[in-house]
């Protein structure tokens, strides 16, 4: 009798439970099939072209005692994406959103006018030739949040890493047609430490479950541009660009030398942030992502930067219009845009920023990956002065890696879109007159670059590209 009756109330108690979540939270289910089906984005405001493609957008819990949840877009490819490989980009900062430059300055579909509102296509996608999964990392950066406040002021490489591991093992229980596809990762700037950290999380995984079964990530290989890598090396080739670059005094330069050396790149001395500043002023109102481009004018605050110009390793303004990052700031704070795009207001933050500043538990660790043979490129776009191609040498240099195809240009219809040098287990590829986003001053170059990542094969040399 008692227990019949409680049986009862057990039955009702779930009934209504039911009720209440397909009313209330009619958008997460624990069924990936049906979260799948959930996340797919129906329409998107300002959209108003016909995509051949399918895209998706939600949150991926990889935490459930703090209730970590990180935010991704996935535009699949346009053509075909069975046989397409999957890659994953991430932007830097540390704290900067990949949803806002990657996708929409970079190599993502479609693009932002300058109204805010409006959609246009992006006709060198990097989804023309591949399945492109973005994610906004760590916690508190874009959409992606913690439940726990603390998360965002402890958020660090380490944690970065195993999350976004988390979030891809999930992912793929969501898009379970994607497990043991050809998966790449790439990214710019500050992921020149998320990338090579969470291949290396990757392939300690794939080890664990001894490469095999369903749980592995069938890892092939990362590419990086513009990308921070070790504090010395990057400082020292910054330093060596503004000045060759004729941007700042001899005296500042030896005192930059004297002062910053060995320091690490977020977290720096007084001393060291003090000629930073005189540096800045020397430089005048140029935009270091891009030193040869105009600068987005005037009123763009610049209080929302979330570190001193010199230290921002995330972002960007742009060459033809400098100002595309406001024109995200408004679109993607549009609350119909949220909406399509899945974002749950319960946690969508107050007023969503492109980049926020973030409390990093810095950690120098660039771990080489080249023995666990995956394909490793760096490039990096030549008129950049935050994280300079001086820099990237640098960095490459102290690896003592041997030459395996000599320093040369590459071409694009028939001009050199910039240099490139084999080594034995990286390749290296500069972007003539591309600036910090690589893929946003230069689309066509980028796109020419990941495909030749893609297929593993050199840039095109002067003959090949004549024909074409
Ligand atoms: C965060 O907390 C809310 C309210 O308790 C809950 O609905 C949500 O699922 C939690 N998020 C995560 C990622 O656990
Ligand atoms: C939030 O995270 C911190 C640090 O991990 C932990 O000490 C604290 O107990 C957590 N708070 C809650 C409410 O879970
Ligand atoms: C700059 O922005 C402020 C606040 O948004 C506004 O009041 C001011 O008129 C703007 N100035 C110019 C020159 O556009």
């Amino acid at each position: 009798m008692a227990n019949l009756r409680w049986s009862l109330m057990v039955q009702i108690l779930a009934i209504v439970v039911n009720l209440h979540l397909t009313i209330a939270i009619d958008s997460f289910s624990t069924d990936p099939f049906v979260q799948k089906q959930l996340d797919k984005i129906l329409e998107l405001p300002g959209l108003n072209f016909d995509i051949g493609f399918s895209q998706y957008s939600g949150y991926v819990t990889v935490n459930e005692d703090s209730g970590r949840a990180l935010f991704y877009w996935f535009t699949e490819a346009d053509e075909d994406p069975d046989s397409k490989p999957l890659v994953l980009w991430l932007n830097g900062g540390p704290g900067c959103s990949s949803i806002a430059y990657g996708e929409a300055e970079e190599i993502g579909p479609f693009h932002i006018k300058a109204d805010g509102k409006t959609l246009y296509p992006n006709p060198y996608s990097w989804n023309r030739i591949a399945n492109i999964l973005f994610l906004d990392s760590p916690v508190g950066v874009g959409f992606s949040y913690s439940n726990n406040s603390s998360d965002i002021l402890n958020n660090g490489d380490k944690r970065t890493a195993k999350d976004s591991l988390q979030f891809l093992l999930k992912w793929l229980e969501r898009f379970p047609q994607y497990k043991g596809r050809d998966f790449y990762i790439t990214g710019e700037s500050y992921a020149g430490h998320y990338v090579p950290q969470l291949s290396q999380v990757i392939v300690k995984h794939n080890l664990a479950t001894n490469g095999k079964g369903r749980k592995a990530i069938n890892l092939k290989g990362y590419m990086v541009g513009n990308a921070l890598t070790d504090d010395y090396h990057d400082h020292l080739g910054v330093f060596q660009f503004l000045w060759s670059a004729g941007l700042i005094s001899d005296q500042t330069y030896k005192l930059l030398n004297l002062l910053c050396d060995f320091q690490p790149f977020v977290h720096s001395s007084s001393a060291c942030d003090k000629i930073l500043d005189i540096a800045n002023n020397e430089l005048g109102n140029i935009d270091p992502y891009s030193i040869f481009t105009p600068a987005c004018p005037a009123n763009v605050s610049q209080s929302s930067r979330p570190m001193k110009r010199m230290h921002m390793v995330g972002h960007v303004s742009e060459k033809y219009d400098p100002c595309t990052e406001k024109h995200s700031t408004k679109y993607f704070n549009l609350l119909e845009v949220q909406k399509a795009l899945h974002v749950d207001p319960d946690h969508a933050p107050v007023k969503w920023e492109t980049c926020r500043i973030l409390q990093q538990q810095y950690s120098d660790i660039y771990h080489e990956l080249i023995h666990a043979g995956l394909r490793i490129w760096m490039f990096s776009g030549d008129t950049d002065s935050v994280i300079p191609v001086t820099s990237t040498r640098y960095s490459i240099d102290a690896l003592q890696l041997p030459t395996t195809a000599p320093w040369r240009a590459w071409y694009d219809d028939g001009q050199v879109g910039g240099w490139t040098q084999g080594y034995a287990g990286l390749t290296f590829v500069s972007v003539r007159g591309a600036g910090h986003e690589v893929p946003l001053h230069k689309p066509k170059l980028a796109l020419a670059l990941f495909k030749a990542f893609l297929a593993g094969t050199s840039l095109p040399a002067l003959e090949l590209s004549s024909d074409t």
